[in-house]
């Protein structure tokens, strides 16, 4: 709760910041923070909302099993990892982006209309059935969602299915063996999110392989930028690098615009 309250109080700042800079990309960027910060949502948008929200709470609740290939023990270079049982619930609760930041997603698709969607860490489903659910509102746009643990992905198939968004699609596989084909499948991106594989060297990698395929103006998010020096380094890296533009440090996820909007 307390956290959460920091957490507007940031987007807040940040929007302020941003809310003068005059040029487009940098105020979608503000009114997102700005209305994610405010809970300031449509009728529909708070319908889909509640519609999500239920999903999430079950699954919050399930006490089933489910294999998840153990990542932190390699860098995932094409080696099968070794694999390690977890509870549905507990997933639910410690990976997806809770509703705040769900929330914020949600407005930034809804704020931007990308076309071309990517995600990088599927998991249960919850952030890309807020993501989905916005394209779906803008009548336009699809999401492909990178997926390492099958037993994951069917879960986030079936929430897809439940609330009938047929433009998310997963792919599954380690990111390593999968982006390249979700971005020959997207075409020139407009937004992506990175939540997943939470390293310094893979995120910088992700981000290069991401913003060559970027078009102008693309939203990128990354998640956990503060969660180790090495994904603090990373953010920095990616805050400086040519191209980027408006990078807005909101303590867990990190976003900018990538190219000259
Ligand atoms: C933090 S969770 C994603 C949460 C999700 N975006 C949400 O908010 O609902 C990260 C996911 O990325 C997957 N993952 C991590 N490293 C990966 C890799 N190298 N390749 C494929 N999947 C990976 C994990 O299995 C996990 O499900």
């Amino acid at each position: 709760m307390l956290k959460d309250l920091y957490f507007r109080h940031l987007m807040k700042r940040q929007a302020g910041r941003l809310a003068g800079c005059g040029e487009a990309a940098g105020l979608g960027l503000s009114r997102a923070m700005r209305s994610a910060a405010a809970g300031a949502f449509s009728a529909e948008e708070h319908e889909w909302i509640g519609r999500i929200e239920p999903i999430r709470r079950e699954m919050e609740a399930s006490s089933a099993e489910v294999r998840q290939p153990d990542w932190g023990a390699t860098s995932c270079g094409g080696v099968e990892p070794g694999a390690i049982t977890r509870i549905v619930g507990e997933v639910c609760r410690s990976a997806s982006k809770p509703k705040l930041w769900a929330g914020f997603l949600l407005k930034l698709v809804r704020e931007f209309r990308p076309g071309s969607c990517l995600e990088l860490g599927t998991c249960l489903g919850v952030s890309a059935c807020y993501e989905g659910a916005g394209l779906h509102m803008n009548g336009a746009g699809r999401l492909v969602t990178l997926e390492g643990a099958p037993e994951f992905a069917e879960i986030a198939r079936a929430n897809f299915q439940r609330l009938g968004l047929s433009n998310v699609s997963v792919i599954t596989g380690p990111f390593q063996k999968t982006l390249g084909e979700a971005l020959d499948q997207l075409g020139p991106i407009d937004y992506a999110f990175i939540d997943g594989h939470h390293q310094e060297a893979p995120t910088i990698e992700y981000f290069r392989k991401i913003s060559a395929r970027a078009n102008p103006g693309a939203v990128l998010v990354f998640d956990d930028i503060n969660w180790s020096d090495g994904m603090k380094r990373a953010w920095r890296s990616v805050a400086s690098s040519p191209g980027v533009f408006y990078p807005v440090n909101l303590h867990t996820l990190g976003v900018c615009i990538y190219g000259n909007p």
